[in-house]
């Protein structure tokens, strides 16, 4: 399938603003210049709808950036879903768990082992082990980081005043935010079934492709979703949608099959490989770039 590159790049992380606390596999910064334009080529949706939120970087941006009314960001994952309910209702407990936590190897292995008594423990919990595990990775097996950033260790992506100061942002819009620990498939078509032209929907599910190295299954806890499912009930409705997938020949069929529009975006990759993402929606809303089979 011959695919457009998008004439927007993937831009560095580091040059748009880091809205959220955790450092998410498959984590979506780079994306926000085409959410931007996405966002605004329609009419200021009521409400942005997330329904595999992950770190939430687009939710976060969109009602932040004034980009949408409201948003409602849903998350299957129980440790994920547990840091989103502290630092959206709980951000001020949330922030004086940071500030008194003095983490070492053997506090972060301690908290580890603990059952948490409350949501605010719980998402702490998953906030510390998010910043000191490799890749920010929370499903079963992940490993501690090694020598970390500058050899600094575990604590090396443990930055208190900084995480304080992005809860404090948070803890500003979070009467715009509504989060929802479910299904994101079920959420969907429910949505789907009622009005929704005031409704915009980013869809980033996990995906590894059949046959394919990258690894979904090894980065979240809940990783099979049935994406032919997924492509034909947005298909089925009137919902204006932005997706991403990797780019695979299962995607692309699904794509020319329903007669969706993608663009490509050369992501790096952690070592450094460009790696093709699409970025999939219903209307064409990114201008002309250069054709790449
Ligand atoms: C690719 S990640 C999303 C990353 C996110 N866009 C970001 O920028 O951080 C996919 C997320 O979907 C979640 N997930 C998997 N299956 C789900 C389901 N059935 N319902 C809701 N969330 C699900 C995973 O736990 C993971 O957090």
């Amino acid at each position: 399938m011959v695919i457009t590159v998008s004439p927007i790049p993937a831009v560095n992380v580091a040059s748009v603003p880091q809205r959220s606390l955790l450092r998410y596999p498959g984590g979506k910064t780079w994306l926000i210049p085409h959410v931007r334009v996405w966002l605004r080529s329609m009419k200021r949706p009521r409400l942005l709808v997330e329904p595999f939120a992950g770190g939430g970087i687009v939710s976060l941006t969109a009602v932040m950036e004034n980009l949408a009314d409201e948003s409602l960001m849903v998350e299957l994952d129980k440790d994920v879903a547990a840091f989103w309910k502290a630092a959206l209702n709980y951000g001020a407990e949330l922030a004086g768990r940071i500030t008194s936590f003095a983490l070492t190897r053997d506090s972060v292995m301690q908290l580890s082992c603990q059952s948490p008594a409350d949501v605010v423990e719980h998402g702490f919990r998953t906030l510390v082990l998010n910043r000191t595990r490799r890749g920010g990775i929370l499903a079963h097996g992940a490993s501690f980081t090694r020598n970390g950033e500058n050899g600094a260790g575990i604590a090396s992506r443990w930055y208190p005043n900084t995480l304080i100061r992005r809860l404090r942002a948070i803890a500003e819009v979070a009467p715009r935010i509504t989060f929802c620990e479910a299904d994101g498939m079920q959420q969907l078509s429910s949505l789907l079934g009622k009005p929704h032209g005031d409704v915009a929907f980013f869809v980033d599910p996990p995906y590894t492709a059949k046959g394919g190295k990258r690894a979904g299954k090894r980065l979240y806890a809940h990783n099979e979703i049935d994406h032919a499912l997924l492509f034909s009930m947005l298909a089925e409705s009137n919902a204006n949608f932005l997706m991403t997938y990797d780019r695979s020949l299962e995607i692309e069929a699904l794509i020319e099959s329903h007669k969706f529009h993608a663009v490509q975006v050369l992501m790096k990759s952690g070592h450094h490989a460009l790696l093709p993402e699409l970025v999939i929606t219903r209307y064409p809303c990114f201008s002309k770039g250069i054709s790449v089979a």
